[in-house]
This record gives C-alpha cells, sequence and structure tokens, in this order.
C-alpha cells in the first residue's frame, strides 16, 4: 500500500486498480453527486478507466485524490486530494465521502492533512478549491481550513465560489 498522509483518526493511500468497485459505490448516491459536476459510475469498466486514465496520471507529480480510511478498521470512507487541472493551470483540492460519513469531522481532517502536505512537503505556492454555493457542508469546510474568498465561478451548472490558499 502507498500511504501518502496519516492523520490522527484517518490515513489516505493512493487508489490501486482494486478499488473500481469503490468508486462505483461511492458515486452511486444522488446526494454525494449532487455538486460535483460528474455522474454515477455506471460499470467497473468506466471505473477502470477514470483510475488509468485521471486518477493515476496524477500520482507521477505526487499529487492525486486518494482513498481515505478509518485507522480503527480500515474501513474505506471516501476520498480527498490534490488534482492539477491543466486548462486552468491550478491546483486543486477535492474530498468526496460516504453520506453515512458526513459530519464526523473527516472532511476538515483529512483537507487539512492534505494542505499540510502540499505546501510544507511539495511545496506548493497556492492550492486552490471550488464549491457550489449551495454545498454549504463543503463551502464550511474551506472556511474552517482558514482558506480565503477568491471570487465567484461556476462548478458544474452551480454558481460557486472559488477559495484559495494564498491571494
Ligand atoms: C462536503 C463533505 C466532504 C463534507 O464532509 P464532512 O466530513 O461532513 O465535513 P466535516 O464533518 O469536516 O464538517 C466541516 C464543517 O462543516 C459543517 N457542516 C457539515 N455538514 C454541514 C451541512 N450539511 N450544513 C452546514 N454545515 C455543515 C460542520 O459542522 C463542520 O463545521 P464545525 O466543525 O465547525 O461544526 C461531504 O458532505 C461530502 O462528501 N459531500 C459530497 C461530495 C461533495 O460535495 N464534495 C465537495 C465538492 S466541492
Amino acid at each position: 500500500m502507498n500511504k501518502i498522509i496519516e492523520t490522527p483518526r484517518l490515513y489516505l493511500r493512493e487508489f490501486t486498480i482494486d478499488d473500481a468497485q469503490s468508486l462505483i459505490d461511492l458515486n452511486n448516491n444522488p446526494n454525494v453527486i449532487r455538486y460535483t459536476g460528474d455522474g454515477p459510475v455506471k460499470d467497473l469498466e468506466e471505473a477502470k478507466r477514470i483510475l488509468t486514465d485521471i486518477i493515476f496520471p496524477q500520482y507521477k507529480n505526487k499529487l492525486g485524490r486518494w482513498a481515505v480510511h478509518l485507522k480503527s478498521n480500515n474501513e474505506f470512507i471516501g476520498w480527498c486530494g490534490l488534482k492539477f487541472i491543466e486548462e486552468n493551470n491550478e491546483i486543486d483540492l477535492g474530498y468526496r465521502f460516504f453520506e453515512s460519513h458526513w459530519g464526523k469531522g473527516y472532511a476538515s481532517e483529512s483537507a487539512k492533512a492534505t494542505l499540510d502536505y502540499g505546501v510544507n512537503i511539495l511545496k506548493l505556492k497556492n492550492i486552490i478549491a471550488r464549491a457550489a454555493k449551495d454545498n454549504v457542508a463543503s463551502i464550511n469546510v474551506l472556511k474552517k481550513l482558514g482558506m480565503i474568498y477568491l471570487k465567484d465561478d461556476m462548478c458544474a451548472h452551480d454558481p460557486a465560489a472559488v477559495y484559495t490558499t494564498d491571494v
């Protein structure tokens, strides 16, 4: 296992091709993908394509969406991580968890450790995050992390706010 980050309650590791079913399960809940701009993952073939074409290439630059697990029982609870978005020349913080694990502080805990890793280990100058304005939980995570509101934008088809680590 390629473990990247450890926090008091969680560890973050690189996804492998064996995680395809987990991506299907995570996106299977409409509440989870309400503000994310992507849809359900329809089958294992599509999940493996997401892993090989979108997620794995980011690992070459030490970035990526990482699988998040509870230390207590190794349960996979979602993902968190950094992604280089070429069109905008931005490094984006993102996170997504199973609804059964919302409201327990896991997004804040994993995202804070991810930002620390980006700033202190990878020496990134700036990390941004984009959240739909109606996605109150996500906006609250970004505020809690101490990220700074930069501008309004769109996230998929929703009016969104962009937050940054640097202004
Ligand atoms: C957004 C998401 C990751 C938040 O995860 P989480 O683990 O529930 O967040 P946390 O428990 O760390 O909560 C962070 C803060 O937001 C607040 N919060 C959480 N859910 C909330 C809600 N529905 N409404 C208002 N505030 C909320 C919490 O109270 C907490 O603040 P506090 O510690 O001061 O009380 C989770 O809801 C999720 O996976 N959503 C689906 C995917 C998604 O939308 N990703 C983000 C795309 S931009």
